[in-house]
């Protein structure tokens, strides 16, 4: 069923933003992906949402760009007003960068790649949309596993996502006082391109990941896109500035 409310999924193209571009279709949102460089995987997400009946677009964005986000507001305020809309209702800041390595191999320029993307451009892009979002509107960032258990080698991206989290609560307090909720979805090892596509093609990590997993095995994207999707409905509409985790239960 059409809820007319309109999503807006970072890294829509591919990965769990595509999954999660189209669980949100299918839940009757319009949903706005975005991309970086490949406008066509970007148009693949979209015509999978068209093709079920679902509303949907794809817009550029490199969330790295902050400079850039005042031309993105615009050109998202464009497309809102094309479907008779000014506002809206669900951020998704799914869009982020894996960096892997101990703690010599780390370079000035991983570091900040790794945290211009995952926090100053999640955080800048909040700030950036919160006059478009709707008052009752709901945030929902992307975070990881993990932030929960530890790994040697992921240092710093660890401490991104964790970064995300606080903010996350913190910014629920912030715009609670306008009713919008804002969480932080954790997922654990999901099989996609991220991380080269050792969680999908290389069966040893798979298996290996899979035994320190409560339900067995690693996650799969829609199972992620899902638990967003459920996490934006108006099920949830009175939980804000939590973490949930969607791991199948991995390393506890
Ligand atoms: N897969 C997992 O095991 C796992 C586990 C926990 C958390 N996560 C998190 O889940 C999110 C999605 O990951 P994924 O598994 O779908 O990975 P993925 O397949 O590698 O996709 C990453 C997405 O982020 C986009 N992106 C990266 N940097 C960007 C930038 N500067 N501006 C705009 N878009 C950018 C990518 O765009 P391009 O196509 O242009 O590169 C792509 O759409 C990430 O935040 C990741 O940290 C993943």
């Amino acid at each position: 069923m059409k809820s007319g409310k309109i999503a807006l999924v970072t890294g829509g193209n591919r990965g769990l933003g595509r999954a999660t571009a189209q669980a949100l279709g299918r839940h009757g949102l319009r949903v706005i992906v975005t991309y970086r460089g490949d406008a066509r995987e970007a148009e693949e997400t979209v015509r999978t949402i068209q093709e079920t009946g679902g509303t949907a677009a794809a817009l550029r964005l490199d969330i790295s760009d902050v400079a850039a986000f005042p031309d993105f507001v615009s050109d998202l305020t464009a497309r809102l007003e094309r479907w008779g809309a000014t506002r809206l209702d669900v951020l998704v800041n799914n869009a982020g960068v894996g960096l892997f390595g101990p703690l010599e191999a780390v370079t000035v320029e991983d570091f900040d790649a790794v945290m211009d993307t995952n926090v100053r451009g999640t955080f800048f892009l909040i700030q950036a949309l919160a006059p478009v979002l709707a008052d009752g509107g709901r945030i929902i960032n992307v975070s990881s596993s993990l932030s929960r258990h530890t790994s040697a080698g992921t240092s710093v991206y660890s401490a991104s996502k964790a970064a995300v989290e606080v903010l996350s609560r913190t910014l629920a307090v912030e715009l609670g006082a306008r009713g919008i909720r804002v969480n932080a979805l954790a997922p654990g090892p999901t099989a996609t391109d991220f991380n080269g596509g050792a969680m999908r093609d290389d069966a040893r990590m798979r298996e290996g990941l899979g035994a320190q997993t409560a339900l067995g095995r690693v996650g799969e994207p829609e199972e992620i896109g899902d638990a967003i999707a459920a996490l934006a409905s108006e099920d949830l509409r009175w939980v804000t500035a939590q973490r949930l985790e969607v791991s199948g239960g991995a390393l506890l």
